[in-house]
């Protein structure tokens, strides 16, 4: 299967290199002149770390070599079954580039945006054949992440999903269906691991440590929330809350933090950039965290409510299944349970108890309890 790949930067390389290694023939464009070389760089660095570690072997890494073809041209895109756009995040810029795509490529291709944050049916508006166009977002590192969000637009023909969805099944990833709307999943029900951890260090009951330790320690995550940020990057991490926020008309539950804002002015972008909450430099001291078990299990049942709170919205919002919502917070940022899972293992009233104690004690919007929670505590009902 001939496969489309526009924009060669961290998100269409990986695309590429897992449309490649799953035995199609890909086609790469990008504007930049120099991103081929780059591209090729990298890609071939990717390739002999695999060898090396024994995940394939020579000739798999040259047929993956082979099958990428970076071209100069779009027109070169002629007999694509699907092209992914990864091109920069900009509304009008993505417009144009389909409205000339669509002039070159056959009648039944599928046009796909790995947009983070802009509107499906927003892009597609901009085709003739909007029918034809979904998103497709895979998350960074796509050779890595096993997730995929597959995005119907309010115009986009159900076949056209379906087909979608079983070209990147057959790429070996997960596929979840979600909505069009602001974060689609995981950008949108991960907020409060970010957010409501912010919120916790702002009020001083523990720093960035002790927050980190409380999520890992009586939560099982990987990651505590300041190192993910770190991990991610605070600017890239800022701009997601920020985009939610503004896409949902200035929800205050979205609300972003002066903490992370100074810290991206500061440039403390985390691990790339050496330092961000904590510091990365050679000889750095990693500081302890304070741990008193009240403490800690009080930071993560606060985190995990609002967790489950949102997450139990977007099922409420028909964002997408509750399997769906549930596989795509595992696979997609590595939760160590589906958070609706967690909600019947920790009890919804005591779920609802709890965001009905916080939203009393504060009187904010972002501590109101889901509706969806408050029906299922009345009827006694579970989620699975
Ligand atoms: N980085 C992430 O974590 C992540 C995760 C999921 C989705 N996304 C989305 O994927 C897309 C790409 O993000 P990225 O992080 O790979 O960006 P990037 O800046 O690393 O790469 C973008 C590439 O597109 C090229 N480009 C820009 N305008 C172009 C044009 N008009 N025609 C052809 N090429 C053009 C640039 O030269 C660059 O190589 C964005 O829509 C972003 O929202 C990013």
């Amino acid at each position: 299967m001939k496969i489309g790949i526009i924009g060669a930067g961290a998100m269409g390389s990986g695309i590429a290199e897992v449309a490649a290694t799953a035995g199609n023939e890909v086609v790469l464009y990008d504007s930049y002149v120099a991103a081929e070389d780059k591209f090729k760089k990298g890609l071939a660095k990717n390739l002999s770390k695999l060898v090396e570690k024994g995940k394939i072997d020579d000739v798999k890494a040259k047929s993956i070599q082979s099958n990428i073809h970076f071209v100069s041209k779009l027109d070169q895109f002629k007999g694509c079954e699907l092209v992914i756009e990864a091109i920069i995040e900009n509304l009008e810029t993505k417009q144009e580039i389909f409205s000339h795509l669509e002039s070159i490529v056959d009648e039944n291709c599928i046009l796909a945006s790995n947009t983070s944050s802009l509107s499906i049916t927003a892009i597609a508006a901009s085709c003739n054949k909007p029918e034809r166009f979904i998103g497709i977002h895979f998350f960074n590192p796509a050779t890595i992440m096993p997730l995929v969000e597959v995005i119907p637009g309010v115009m986009s023909d159900p076949k056209i999903l379906s087909r979608g969805r079983e070209i990147i099944n057959s790429w070996k990833k997960t596929t979840v269906v979600a909505k069009d709307t602001p974060g689609f999943i995981v950008n949108r029900i991960a907020r409060p691991f970010y957010g409501e951890s912010i919120r916790v260090y702002e009020e001083g009951f523990a720093d960035f440590a002790t927050i980190d330790w409380a999520l890992k320690t009586y939560g099982g995550f990987k990651m505590g929330p300041f190192e993910l940020m770190d991990f991610i990057g605070n600017d890239i991490n800022y701009t997601v809350t920020e985009t939610v926020y503004k896409e949902f008309w200035n929800d205050p539950k979205y609300k972003p933090s002066f903490t992370q804002k100074r810290m991206v002015e500061a440039k403390r972008l985390g691990r790339k950039s050496g330092k961000g909450y904590y510091d990365y430099s050679e000889g750095a001291i990693m500081p302890e965290p304070n741990k008193d078990e009240e403490l800690g299990k009080n930071i993560f049942w606060r985190v995990l409510v609002m967790l489950i709170n949102e997450a139990a919205e977007a099922l409420y919002l028909n964002i997408a299944s509750r399997e769906d919502i549930d596989e795509a917070m595992t696979k997609g940022v590595n939760y160590p349970k589906g958070l609706l899972k967690w909600a019947d293992e920790m009890g919804i009233q005591h779920t609802l108890d709890t965001m009905d104690r916080l939203f009393n004690e504060y009187h904010e919007e972002r501590y109101k309890a889901s509706v969806l929670l408050r029906k299922m505590a009345r009827d006694g009902k579970t989620f699975y």
